[in-house]
């Protein structure tokens, strides 16, 4: 990157603005979706320009946390020291730019990090060549993880040495019988499977057979874990190994866009520009894949609830609007056109904004007053956009459903809603209640903030691994393998 010699920096000054910004908006895209990848590519100090001398660039302020968070890094050591040379298999079932695999990637460069030897397995690849599989193979690569072949003898060699093999997600159970066939019992007892889903379709015994034999489970949330075990119980009649619960932590690349106040008004000026949406206007999101589950048709009918609320109490509030980030409009879902009605139907276009879905999601917090978090039934499984959006001091509209129950304070960090149509109303309310009282507001964003810095970060994340990594690890070497059956 250029080095850039500014001594001023107006921020109303449209050009400086634009250049900022789309330098911002380079390393943001970088940094929120594969930023752990990159972090080579940063040049950690620049050390041409004092922290003190007054200049304040987005660049340099967003260069000042990173060399503030490798000093940090340094002089704490990594909970994970222990798994130094040992051998490690992540066994992924894609490689794609989706919460799964990069999650499984975090903890292949934080095992890297502290010397241990990973190896990565991608059950599924497409026959063609795939652009984001090659880029995130080479990151891998370049970071040290020996990325293997799914299938054959280097594979099954592999498994068979490893001190411990992580398979990531219940699909990739499929891989067990398929590659290791007869060997499978060897590795069981040094498998620790970890899991971020609870659909119906994942309880297939073609998927999971195994699970009552591998060393443990790590699941995101205690919901999910006690539904695994309903469900594993109850229609599989299989019963699941050690189970640990692992709440997820936000990545440092997050934190530091989050922690950084010019950045983030420089994201803030221009997403609340590109949508229409004013200064002082307030702005509720719901960042999350368009579909019935996530619950967007009733959080709109909420939202146009409280717009109706506040106009016949003739309350005194700046405009509400809402976002939709996470809009698939190639896909042309009957879901998407239903939302799409509604909103022309109630006449609230100009308040309405949809957005494509994205896996940059830091311009939106940084844009946006409110997280709505509105998946129904069970809810998400952890919900990692919910402490993303924490740490950027938002309070959070949740239903009581799921993982939200587990990262949400109700009252404290925000404020839950029961799933479904029951829910539509308190929603409403809630939206009132926190476009009416700001104070109110800023505080419930604060606390949400205190919460993700005590326990919803890459650290915590890491140490809970740890945790469990230790207890995996001292249970296999107590079990001699093959002896199992
Ligand atoms: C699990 O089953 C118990 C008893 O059948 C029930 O009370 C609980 O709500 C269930 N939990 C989940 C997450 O399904
Ligand atoms: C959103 O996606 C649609 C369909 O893929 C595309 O036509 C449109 O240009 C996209 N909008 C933006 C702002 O990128
Ligand atoms: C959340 O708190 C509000 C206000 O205290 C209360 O009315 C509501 O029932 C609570 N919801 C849940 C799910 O705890």
């Amino acid at each position: 990157m250029a080095k850039h010699t500014a001594t001023a920096v107006g921020w109303g000054h449209h050009h400086f603005q634009k250049r900022w910004l789309l330098a911002l908006l380079l390393m943001l895209s970088l940094s929120t979706i594969i930023a752990f990848l990159i972090r080579a590519a940063f040049d950690p100090c620049d050390r041409n320009i004092p922290a003190d001398s007054g200049i304040v660039t987005a660049r340099h302020a967003i260069q000042v946390a990173h060399k503030r968070a490798s000093q940090i890094a340094a002089a704490d050591p990594s909970p994970l020291l222990f798994m130094k040379s040992k051998v490690v298999l992540l066994v992924s079932h894609e490689l794609s730019l989706s919460g799964g695999p990069l999650l499984l990637m975090e903890l292949a460069f934080l095992l890297r990090g502290v010397g241990a030897e990973v190896f990565w397995i991608t059950i599924t690849k497409p026959s063609e060549t795939d652009e984001v599989i090659y880029s995130l193979e080479h990151k891998m690569l370049d970071r040290g993880v020996q990325v293997l072949p799914a299938k054959g003898k280097e594979a099954i060699d592999t498994a068979l040495k490893a001190d411990l093999v992580v398979l990531n997600t219940a699909v990739a159970g499929k891989w067990l019988d398929a590659v290791l066939k007869e060997d499978v019992h060897r590795i069981l007892p040094n498998v620790l499977w970890w899991i971020h889903e609870m659909r119906g379709h994942y309880f297939k015994l073609d998927y999971v057979k195994h699970l009552p034999f591998v060393a443990g489970a790590m699941i995101d949330s205690h919901v999910t874990a006690e539904y695994w075990r309903n469900r594993t119980r109850e229609r599989l009649k299989i019963k699941m190994p050690e189970t640990y619960v692992v709440h997820l932590g936000n990545s440092k690349e997050l934190m530091q866009v989050a922690e950084d106040n010019v950045a983030k008004r420089v994201l803030r000026e221009h997403v609340r520009e590109s949508l229409g949406v004013h200064t002082e206007d307030v702005l509720f999101a719901l960042i999350n894949s368009v579909s019935r589950g996530k619950g967007q048709d009733l959080f709109l009918r909420s939202f146009y609830e409280a717009l109706q609320l506040i106009k016949e109490k003739k309350m005194k509030v700046p405009p509400l609007h809402a976002v939709i980030v996470g809009s698939d409009m190639s896909a042309q879902t009957k879901f998407e056109t239903e939302l799409r009605d509604y909103v022309m139907q109630k006449k609230i276009q100009d308040r309405v904004h949809f957005v494509n879905k994205t896996l940059t999601v830091a311009p939106y917090l940084a844009a946006i007053d409110v997280l709505v978090q509105n998946s129904q039934a069970r809810g998400e499984c952890f919900g990692r956009i919910t402490i993303e959006a924490m740490a950027f001091q938002l309070p959070v509209l949740g239903t009581a459903a799921g993982g939200t129950t587990e990262i949400v304070v109700n009252g404290t960090t925000g404020l839950l809603h029961p799933v479904g149509k029951e829910g539509v109303t308190p929603l409403a309310k809630n939206i009132v209640k926190l476009a009416t009282h700001v104070e109110r507001r800023l505080t419930i964003g604060k606390r949400g903030y205190e919460r993700v810095k005590e326990r919803f970060l890459e650290k915590h994340m890491a140490e809970r691994i740890a945790g469990v990594l230790k207890e995996v690890l001292s249970k296999s070497k107590d079990k001699p393998r093959g002896h199992l059956f």
